[in-house]
Formats: structure tokens, C-alpha cells, sequence
């Protein structure tokens, strides 16, 4: 089987969804083969380093694996791998092409002794070398790397962006994904492409149609909406909903204690509930948890609770 993260990343740039200013430039750069070091900050599973290693793909093309090289384990991170490993690769003459480029990929965990090192390597081999550092937040590099640096800042992707991924995708692996599907899918990934790829490879190995509700299972996240209704269900005297709306939630995955806190947050934060009844409450919710600790059955336990919501008035 093979990773959809690997299967789905893009082969050039025209692949690259959104971050089109920062596709412009690099597309411009790949054609003059003139590259800076650079910064590639934003959130996670945007297109950083899928970025970096297309540029490296349009600058060498067969040799791209020899001119380039991205060190994202945390081994690599030691002091002793940048003076040695990190210093042979930018020192030595790149094959068939003015420069080398080196990926420090989640650059934000370098230590400070690392990033000293790297800043006097950046200096010494700038003829030979680029040096590019993909992080969640530019703060968390060296003043002095941040001034040496073209700063590419990449933006969270929008829902429309997010949408046309999955369309991809769907299309390649001949999935069908309702749009409320897709909308869970947004809210949950919070435009993480890499994370949505993954639950959706999880998904799709029970079913290829996919529903908001299979979503919610192969997160493993809690549909918190759902609760909030099985909730107000049972307020409202509808045991029998209530209870099979808080079955449905237990049986997409979710963990109790996920469960547990939700109903906490979603009671404590109802402003119908009056103060005095909120009280009451959150005293059984609290007795409910405490025997779940002690380990008593997790569904008997909601029940009782949801059964005892639906004998109080608000
Ligand atoms: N803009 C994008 N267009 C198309 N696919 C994308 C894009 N961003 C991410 N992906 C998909 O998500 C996967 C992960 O993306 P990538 O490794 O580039 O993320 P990243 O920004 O480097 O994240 P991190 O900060 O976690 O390292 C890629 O393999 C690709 O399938
Ligand atoms: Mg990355």
C-alpha cells in the first residue's frame, strides 16, 4: 500500500494548489537557476515542502537527488551531523549545476549551537550552497539567519483550495465525498493537507463513499455538534434520541474522556441552563466521571447521565 502523501505530491508547480505569489517567484527562479537562501514559513501541510523539493526538480531535473538534500529527522539535528555531514554536502561541487540546495525541514527545532554553525556555513559556502529552512514560525530561527534569508511566508489554504485537493483525489482513488463530508473535512484538517490526506486514506479503507459521519470516525474526533443536540435532546424530555445520538458518538471511535470533556464545556458554557440546575448537573457529570476512572462501563455510565438530563427541566 502505498502513502497517499507520497502518491499525491506534486510533481511541478502547476500541481501546487494556492500559494500562487510564492509559485510565481519560485517558477521564476527555477528558469534563471538564481536562488537565495531562503525561509519557507507557514503552517503545517501547506506546501512547503512540497515547494522546496519542486524546485529542486525543475532546477536540476535527473540530478535533482545528488544537488539536493533535506534532512527532517532529528539525528539531523545533532551539532556534530551539521559540521560534519551538513558541511561535507555544502562544501563539495555540485554536479551539472551552478549550486546546491539543502532542506532543513522543520528548521523551528534546531538548537541555537546549530543554527551558529549553519549561519557561518551559509556565509563560507554561499557559492556552492543554498541553504532553505522550512518552520512553522520564522521567530524561532537566529536573528542572524532570519536577515541572510528571502522570507516566503505560505498561507493557510482556503476552503476552496482544500476542496479542490479532495477532488483530486477523489478522482484518483474513485472515492465519493458528500460535501458535508468535505466541510468536516476542512473543519477537522483546519487546511492540514497532509493530515486530510491521511484520514482520507484511512477512510477509504472501509468505504468509498463517504459521509460527514465517516469522517468523524476516521478522525477519530468527537462530532461535537452531535453531542450538543443529544444534549439538548435530552434536556428537552427526548430520551430515546438523545440516548441513540450519544451511542452513535461512542461508536465512531471517539474516547470517553473526549466525550466527558466535551459535555462539560458544552453544559458549562449553555446559557439556558439556569445557574442553580448548571450546578446540579455538573455535580452528576463529575460523579459520572469519577466512575469511569475508577472503571465502570463506559456507555452505561453516558446513559445514565443523558437518562438523568432528560428528567430535569431547564
Ligand atoms: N499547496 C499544496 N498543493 C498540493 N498539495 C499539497 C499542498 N500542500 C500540501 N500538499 C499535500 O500535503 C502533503 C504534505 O505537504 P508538505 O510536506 O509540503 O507540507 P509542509 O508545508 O512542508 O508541512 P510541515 O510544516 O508539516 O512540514 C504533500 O505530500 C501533498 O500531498
Ligand atoms: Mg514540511
Amino acid at each position: 500500500m502505498s502513502l497517499w502523501i507520497e502518491k499525491y505530491r506534486p510533481n511541478s508547480f502547476d500541481e501546487i494548489i494556492g500559494q500562487k505569489d510564492i509559485v510565481e517567484k519560485l517558477k521564476v527562479m527555477a528558469s534563471k537557476k538564481e536562488v537565495q537562501h531562503m525561509i519557507l514559513s507557514g503552517p503545517p501541510g501547506v506546501g512547503k515542502t512540497t515547494s522546496a523539493i519542486t524546485l529542486a526538480k525543475a532546477i536540476y531535473g535527473d540530478t535533482w537527488n545528488e544537488n539536493f538534500i533535506e534532512l527532517n529527522a532529528s539525528d539531523d539535528r545533532k551539532l556534530s551531523v551539521i559540521q560534519g555531514k551538513v558541511k561535507e554536502f555544502a562544501r563539495s561541487k555540485p554536479i551539472d549545476a551552478p549550486f546546491k540546495m539543502i532542506l532543513f525541514d522543520e528548521a523551528d527545532s534546531l538548537t541555537q549551537e546549530a543554527q551558529q554553525a549553519l549561519r557561518r556555513m551559509m556565509e563560507e559556502y554561499s557559492q556552492t550552497c543554498r541553504f532553505i529552512f522550512s518552520v512553522n514560525f520564522q521567530s524561532n530561527l537566529i536573528e542572524a539567519i532570519q536577515s541572510r534569508c528571502a522570507i516566503f511566508r505560505f498561507q493557510p489554504l482556503t476552503k476552496e483550495d482544500v476542496y479542490k485537493f479532495i477532488d483530486r483525489i477523489s478522482k484518483g482513488e474513485g472515492l465519493e465525498v458528500t460535501n458535508e463530508a468535505k466541510e468536516a473535512l476542512y473543519t477537522i484538517s483546519k487546511g492540514d493537507l497532509r493530515s486530510l490526506t491521511n484520514i482520507l486514506q484511512s477512510i477509504s479503507n472501509v468505504t468509498k463513499k463517504i459521509g460527514k459521519e465517516d469522517v468523524y470516525k476516521g478522525s477519530g474526533l468527537i462530532n461535537v455538534q452531535k453531542l450538543k443536540e443529544a444534549v439538548k435532546d435530552a434536556m428537552d424530555g427526548d430520551y430515546k434520541t438523545a440516548s441513540e445520538k450519544v451511542e452513535s458518538i461512542l461508536n465512531e471511535g471517539v474516547s470517553i474522556k473526549e466525550i466527558m470533556n466535551n459535555l462539560f464545556n458544552i453544559i458549562i458554557y449553555d446559557e439556558k441552563i439556569e445557574p442553580k440546575i448548571k450546578a446540579y448537573i455538573i455535580e452528576k457529570l463529575a460523579e459520572t466521571d469519577f466512575r469511569l476512572i475508577e472503571g465502570a462501563t463506559p456507555i452505561i455510565q453516558l446513559q445514565a447521565f443523558i437518562a438523568f438530563l432528560s428528567t430535569i427541566k431547564k
